[in-house]
């Protein structure tokens, strides 16, 4: 069986440090008619009927993710389709099931006609579920609610996000309100700012305006948040993280900006017992046991198909529309997704 998609140009690690920006597909992936790959003991082929495009994807076809890439194989590490077939009875047992799924070691991608991925790793999803939200139920939300039970531990009444026009950041801002803990979110467009208050952000700081720092200040005296989730780790970053109060944690858990920070004043790690950390999703699933997991995805769903989540998506292009569409795509303010045909 022949199948379209777009594959990854480079093998390995490219040793850059540029981002996940793209001026152009070409240097990075290739569209062709490929075989369908052959499914191996536990996996099972899945007919997509949606893909996302996330910053890790873009990470990882420039080779600047935490796994090497596979020249010839398909990109794209999550979405939602049907189970078409499987190799071993449980994988046989999911066929015909609609399901979300992030294409695990050994795989296929999902920017393609079909992937494949390990049966046990596929989550059933509720009929209602839409395929926007399907498509993208993974990294971002299970991102979510895992960095925010980080949150409600600290015991902090407030926390601070940078880059929090993000899809991921929406999901926390509606965590934020519904717990009571109020979201500070920085942006660096204003613009931004009605949107993420309607979603519940408590105050919305915009990083170019002249007067953050002033503007930050007060809101960290008023608030005492004592936790940053970082996607950014810039300076921008630093300077806050060295605003917020003692015993106060940064928690990076993307690289969105490039330029590495300076750390102005170190005596803060010693006398006011700040931590600085990372949070990998990768990670989360390794030491959270499976019946956890399990409670967070049914959660994950539950928000989803309530109306208490929505994927925001700007754009859906199809997948013969990628090489040229997605650089322009990817300048808007939503989730950019990927469809056959
Ligand atoms: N560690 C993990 O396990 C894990 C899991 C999931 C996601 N993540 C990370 O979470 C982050 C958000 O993911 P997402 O899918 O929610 O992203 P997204 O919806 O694509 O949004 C990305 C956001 O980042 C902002 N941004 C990009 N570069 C920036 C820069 N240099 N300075 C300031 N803002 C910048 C954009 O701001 P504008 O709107 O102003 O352009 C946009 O709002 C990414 O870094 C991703 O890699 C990490």
């Amino acid at each position: 069986m022949k199948m379209f998609a777009l594959v990854q140009k480079h093998d390995g690690y490219s040793g850059t440090s540029e981002g996940p920006s793209i001026l152009s597909c070409e240097p990075w992936l290739e569209p062709v008619t490929i075989d369908v790959p052959k499914l191996q003991e536990g996996q099972v082929l899945i007919k997509i009927a949606m893909a996302s495009v996330n910053p890790s994807d873009l990470h990882f076809i420039k080779g600047e993710y935490g796994q090497p890439r596979v020249k010839g194989s398909p990109a794209g590490f999550e979405g939602i389709g049907e189970v078409i077939d499987g190799n071993g009875s449980y994988a046989q047992s999911l066929k015909g099931t609609r399901v979300s799924f992030v294409v695990a070691k050994g795989g296929s991608g999902t920017w393609a006609e079909y992937a494949i991925t390990d049966a046990v790793g596929c989550i059933p999803v509720l009929p209602n579920l839409r395929n926007e939200d399907g498509a993208a139920l993974i990294v971002n939300p299970l991102t979510a609610m895992a960095m925010f039970e980080l949150v409600k531990k600290t015991e902090s009444k407030s926390f601070i996000m940078t880059a929090s026009n993000s899809q991921l950041c929406k999901l926390l801002i509606g965590l934020g309100k519904d717990a009571d803990i109020s979201p500070i979110c920085i942006v660096r467009d204003a613009k931004q700012g009605d949107h993420l208050r309607k979603l519940g952000a408590t105050e919305v700081l915009d990083s170019t305006d002249t007067d953050f720092t002033k503007n930050l200040r007060a809101i960290v005296k008023n608030l005492k948040p004592r936790v940053m989730l970082d996607a950014l780790a810039n300076q921008l970053s630093a300077d806050i993280f060295m605003a917020m109060p003692n015993r106060s944690r940064w928690i990076v858990y993307g690289k969105l900006d490039t330029t590495p920070p300076v750390i102005p004043e170190m005596g803060q790690f010693v006398f006011s017992e700040k931590v600085i950390e990372g949070f990998w999703l990768v990670k989360w699933f390794r030491e959270t046991e499976i019946g956890e997991q399990m409670k967070v995805i049914k959660a994950v769903q539950e928000r989803f198909v309530s109306g208490n989540w929505k994927t925001e998506v700007s754009e859906v292009l199809k997948l013969h529309e990628v090489m040229t569409g997605l650089p322009t795509a990817l300048k808007t303010d939503a989730k950019v997704m990927f469809t056959p045909k």
